[in-house]
């Protein structure tokens, strides 16, 4: 069997740049709550037209395709976390195969919906597949259009403060030098508490889960069969993401250490061992908590939260891709990968670079 080793990476960051004190317009918050509580202190977010997840997503994978010396025609599968599409359906898999103009290779395009987990499921999902010699150049993008669709005003503040727009690619390739490549991988989830950090809406749940019928902006006395967006949600701002902030911050510190322990155990290493952990960037404070129960130094974690904010599936290919960028990723390093989010879903792997 082989190994799979990351052959090319890739970001696309939007251009203009949104500042603590630029949000102070449209919502009651200050530049010190949003850097005390998240170490945020500005994040880029698109201008309307301009850019979606998926052509964000092919402006990081051409950048990976060409570091990994192939051409576009040459992937062979292509796998999109996102939890922020162009369309409600088909996926951004299929858009973004469009955009590298690779549709007579008829290849298939997957696409995850596992949130700010999405990288670390699809790079254990392409994994398995270039293992076993099934793909040879398997292009894994996460892209994220948030500010498309946050409440930006003093409602929404808990939750459209943290995140932010991009895109991140890497090209992931068989090796068979020794030692080297994805040693382990490992995903979890968790969905007895699924709606704490979600957005119900648009969707088909036609007000199941309410306890209140009215709750999810439905009339369930109503044998009217339209369920997607009513006009209730719309009036009452029903179609924003809500999250239980407080609850999924102490998971998040529990979670994140438990599962690169988990790495670490099974690929036969020790926290000292490592170069460089590069977690998902949901909030310098979650990051440096886990740095402290791991006894990590500084040098061993990555931290860019602090220009971009959270973005979700892209976090972690954009922060790869920036370590690279800044020399911190060198020939025979070992890198721990973690992630945390929505769902719960959660996951880790353990790289030779
Ligand atoms: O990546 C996916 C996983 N996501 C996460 O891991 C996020 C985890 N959670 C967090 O990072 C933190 O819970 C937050 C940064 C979201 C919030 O920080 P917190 O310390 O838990 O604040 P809180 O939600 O308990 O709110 C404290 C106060 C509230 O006011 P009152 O009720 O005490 O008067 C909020 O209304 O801060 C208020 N608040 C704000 N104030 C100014 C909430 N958001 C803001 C804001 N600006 N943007």
């Amino acid at each position: 069997m082989y190994k799979t080793k990351i052959a090319g990476v890739g970001k696309f960051i939007p251009e203009k740049v949104v500042t603590n004190k630029d949000l102070e317009q449209y919502m009651e918050t200050s530049d010190q709550w949003i850097r005390e509580r998240t170490g945020i202190e500005e994040r880029h977010w698109l201008k309307r037209g301009e850019d979606t997840s998926s052509t964000m997503a092919a402006k990081a994978a051409k950048d990976a395709i060409k570091m990994a010396g192939i051409e576009p025609e040459d992937v062979d599968f292509i796998i999109f976390a996102t939890l922020s599409p162009d369309y409600f359906f088909p996926g951004n898999g299929v858009m973004l195969q469009r955009h590298l103009g690779i549709t007579k290779t008829e290849i298939p395009a997957l696409d995850i919906r596992n949130q700010c987990s999405g990288f670390v499921y699809g790079l254990e999902v392409a994994d398995q597949f270039i293992k076993t010699g099934k793909y040879k150049n398997i292009l894994l993008v996460g892209a994220e259009y948030h500010s498309g669709g946050m409440d930006i005003s003093t409602r929404g503040r808990g939750i459209s403060v943290l995140f932010g727009d991009g895109a991140g690619a890497v090209i992931l390739q068989a090796t068979e030098e020794e030692g080297k490549g994805i040693l382990v991988t490992h995903i979890h989830s968790d969905g007895s508490q699924a709606e704490i950090l979600s957005a119900k809406n648009p969707g088909m749940h036609g007000g199941y889960y309410d306890e209140e019928a009215s709750e999810g902006g439905y009339d369930t006395n109503s044998d009217h069969p339209f369920v997607l967006v009513t006009e209730k949600m719309l009036n009452e701002s029903l179609i924003y993401p809500f999250m239980e902030g407080q609850a999924v911050f102490k998971t998040a510190v529990k979670k994140f250490p438990e599962v690169i322990r988990k790495a670490l155990a099974t690929s036969g290493y020790d926290t000292k061992d490592v170069n460089l952990v590069i977690p998902h960037q949901a909030n310098l404070r979650i990051s440096q908590f886990v740095q402290k129960i791991l006894r990590l130094r500084d040098d061993q974690m990555f931290n860019n939260i602090q220009k971009y904010g959270n973005t979700t599936a892209a976090s972690i290919p954009i922060a790869l891709t920036e370590a690279i960028e800044q020399g911190k990723v060198k020939d025979g390093d070992l890198l721990v990968i973690a992630a945390f989010g929505s769902g719960f879903t959660w996951g880790s792997a353990v790289i030779r670079w």
